[in-house]
């Protein structure tokens, strides 16, 4: 049997945790053989409901769960982490733009960095849920020096699988028969959904089997704004799906994408043009714990000017922050010039499509 390993997750009362919880507690995150402990976080005027989902948890008889801890205080619930899924954050209603979320989110991740960074795992990995994902990303990262910001994404991957699942369903063929869509930038209306590296069953250009127009003005729009349309229907913001993306995200960065393109916001190294030090999510393949931003895809005129769009709202976000951003350290910027590995191991493009 193996060694359990700490999962850390914030906003443990809420929406998306009401799933997530106890998907990684039935072991579809890291496996049917890997005992977690779960260290639950919430803030002093939820942990009545915690107790509630804690209970739930325990009703389940998970034999994989060989603990759950109840916290408020981030430094308390952060001890020895090896994975941090950090949801807990502020959700738009109808109406906002997640990038209205930034002020009332941005200082539950300054705090959560410097917890990070003091009692957390060396090895820990933090995926960012809460919106705007990118940004807080950036500013948790920021906060915790000693960490490689390599070790903390921001969450795209549910709009990698929105990507996936839309297309899908105009082609009527199955979500899992298209590889290689790719989401570039920011988790906003300003992402680029990327078709043109994507492939159907492994040989037909996915761009080829839609019309352009349609990709252009519809799809692309679609999956931009798929998390309006959500909160339109619902009345709430995506939850369940969210979660399965936190999921999917959090298990092939740890286990592996086997050789599939994933989306991920990660620090940005420079590759395809785009500004150092901002998290863009960019394609990836994960392995050995580690991922890889794929190189040298082609990029044409079009996506050329959408991945710039994307970068410049990142960057103007950056810049309203800037006094939630602790100095560069020197592993910050070893990053920045080469991502979670060196140049001469990058996936290359032509070794994917
Ligand atoms: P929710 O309101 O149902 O739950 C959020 C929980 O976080 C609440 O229980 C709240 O008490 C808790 N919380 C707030 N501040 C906290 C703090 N400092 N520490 C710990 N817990 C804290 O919201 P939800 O639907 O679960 O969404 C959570 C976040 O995820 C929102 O910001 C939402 O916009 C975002 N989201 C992101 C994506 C994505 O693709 N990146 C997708 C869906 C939702
Ligand atoms: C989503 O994309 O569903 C989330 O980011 C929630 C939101 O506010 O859109």
């Amino acid at each position: 049997m193996k060694q359990p390993v700490r999962i850390a997750v914030t906003g443990a009362a809420g929406n998306i945790s009401y799933s997530l919880l106890f998907k990684i507690a039935a072991g579809e995150m890291l496996g049917p053989d890997q005992p977690v402990i779960l260290q639950l976080l919430e803030v002093p005027q939820a942990m009545d409901k915690l107790r509630g989902v804690a209970m739930e948890l325990e009703d389940c008889a998970f034999p994989l769960v060989h603990g759950i801890s109840l916290h408020d205080n981030p430094f308390d619930c952060f001890k020895g982490v090896h994975y941090a899924m950090l949801v807990g954050a502020r959700p738009r209603s109808k109406g906002m733009e997640r990038s209205d979320l930034l002020e009332a989110n941005a200082v539950i991740f300054a705090e959560q960095g410097k917890a990070l960074n003091d009692v957390a795992n060396r090895d820990v990995k933090a995926l960012v849920v809460g919106n705007p994902a990118n940004t807080n990303c950036l500013i948790l990262s920021r906060n915790a020096p000693d960490l490689s910001p390599t070790q903390f994404c921001a969450m795209t991957r549910l709009d990698h699988n929105r990507a996936q699942g839309i297309l899908a369903n105009k082609l009527g063929i199955n979500p899992g028969d298209i590889e290689g869509v790719c989401i570039w930038g920011n988790h906003s209306p300003t992402m680029y959904p990327d078709l043109h590296h994507a492939q159907i069953l492994g040989d037909e250009a996915a761009i080829d089997m839609v019309d352009e127009q349609w990709y252009k003005e519809e799809y692309t729009p679609r999956i931009q704004k798929r998390g309006a349309e959500i909160i339109e229907w619902r009345g709430f913001s995506s939850a369940a799906s969210a979660a399965q993306a936190s999921l999917d995200h959090m298990r092939d960065w740890a286990l592996g994408s086997d050789g599939r393109i994933v989306s991920m916001g990660v620090i940005s190294d420079g590759s395809y043009g785009v500004a150092k030090g901002i998290y863009y999510s960019f394609p990836a393949i994960c392995d050995f714990g580690g991922y890889q931003i794929i190189q040298n895809l082609y990029i044409n005129d079009y996506g050329q000017a959408m991945m710039k769009k994307t970068e410049a709202e990142l960057l103007e976000e950056k810049a309203a922050v800037e006094h939630l951003l602790p100095k560069e350290t020197a592993a910050s910027h070893e990053a920045q010039s080469t991502s979670s590995r060196t140049e001469a191991t990058y996936y290359q493009a032509d070794r994917i499509c």
